[in-house]
């Protein structure tokens, strides 16, 4: 009753969090919601039996404003998941290649499935690069668009400004060059640059933010994408009606006007990102230079047992299996609870 071709994809799942266990699995920000968030969903919960707006114009706007870019090139989205996901439909629906990078963000296969395209997955360099050689050779006249993870969850590593220019360059002018840029606000080095202001204006590149990491809107599902306006009007006729919903509008627009205080506390995040991966340095051999909210520890074979003592300490961090584990930076308080689960562990 289903197409055959899902049977091969992997489902994505994320456990039941315990409430006891300090959760550094998920690559949230730990801080609770931004100031005056709360407060603009419970406001807008008043009016929850009417359907949202359905453009987002408000939201839509706010963000024209902010990232300086024409509103009719912007599309919202329940989190930028659900926009990749659009965006297959647009591009690749009926069996069209997508080429991704990988290991990368675990749900690229399922959502590129979701959206009727083949997953054509190029494994990443030996120190964790995206290989993009590699992935302009797996281009073939079936592919209909190009996935980046920049920086890649889940080892945080990121393209240099000469990569990624040299990489659009080319990339056939025909197919879409997506940018996940999931984790831009905690990127720190300079070498890296912001795909939106230095690459948005390529008509074939579309640009991929989410408001679930920095922003702390995760569990509300708001995401966007700057494209050209052809490509953003195309987009804009698969997305799921009403799915930019009016919570996620409101808490969008209170948590923009709360921009200061996200960076403030995302410099917290990369003063922690900086002490951990320091300490885990010591230990563990090999941990990329992260740019995201996440440590990557490459473990290999020992992946699945650390990941479960850890857990048995009341630390959740998230294994793959024969590869790593990813270690979201948390509170100060959390890192040392993970730092010292880790510390007894190894030892
Ligand atoms: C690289 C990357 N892209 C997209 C997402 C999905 O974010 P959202 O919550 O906006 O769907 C994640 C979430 O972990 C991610 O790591």
């Amino acid at each position: 009753m289903t197409r055959a071709e899902l049977d091969a994809v992997p489902s994505y799942v994320v456990n039941p969090i315990p409430e006891r266990k300090i959760n550094l699995s998920t690559n949230e920000v730990p801080f609770g919601p931004l100031p005056g968030v709360a407060e603009a969903v419970a406001a807008a919960t008043a009016k929850v039996h009417r359907y949202p707006e359905m453009a987002a114009t408000g939201l839509r706007d706010a963000l024209a404003a902010r990232y300086r870019v024409a509103p009719e090139r912007l599309v919202t989205g329940a989190g930028s998941a659900a926009l990749i996901e659009h965006l297959v439909r647009a591009t690749a629906a009926g069996g069209g290649e997508v080429v991704h990078p990988w290991r990368s963000f675990e749900a690229y296969p399922m959502l590129i499935a979701g959206g009727g395209g083949r997953s054509v997955p190029v494994p990443c360099t030996p120190d964790h690069r995206h290989d993009l050689d590699a992935i302009l050779a797996a281009v073939t006249p079936a592919t209909r668009m190009i996935l980046l993870c920049h920086p890649n969850n889940p080892t945080g590593v990121g393209l240099t400004g000469a990569e990624l220019a040299a990489f659009l360059d080319a990339v056939p002018p025909h197919l879409v060059v997506a940018v996940d840029e999931a984790y831009r606000e905690f990127v720190t080095d300079p070498a890296l640059p912001d795909a939106l202001v230095e690459h948005g204006h390529r008509p074939n590149v579309v640009v991929l933010r989410t408001f679930s990491k920095a922003w702390g809107l995760a569990g509300i599902r708001l995401g966007f994408l700057v494209a050209s306006a052809e490509v953003a009007t195309a987009v804009r006729k698969v997305v799921t009606p009403f799915s930019t919903n009016a919570l996620a509008q409101a808490a969008g627009l209170a948590a923009l006007r709360a921009e200061p205080e996200m960076l403030r506390r995302v410099g917290l995040v990369v003063s922690e990102r900086d002490r951990l991966a320091k300490a885990l340095s010591a230990w563990i051999d090999g941990i990329p230079a992260a740019q995201a909210n996440c440590l990557w520890l490459p473990v290999g074979e020992r992946a699945v047992e650390l990941a479960r003592a850890c857990e048995e300490r009341g630390v959740l961090v998230r294994p793959f299996a024969g590869e790593g584990v990813r270690v979201t930076v948390g509170t100060g308080e959390e890192n040392d609870a993970f730092l010292a689960a880790i510390a007894e562990v190894l030892a």
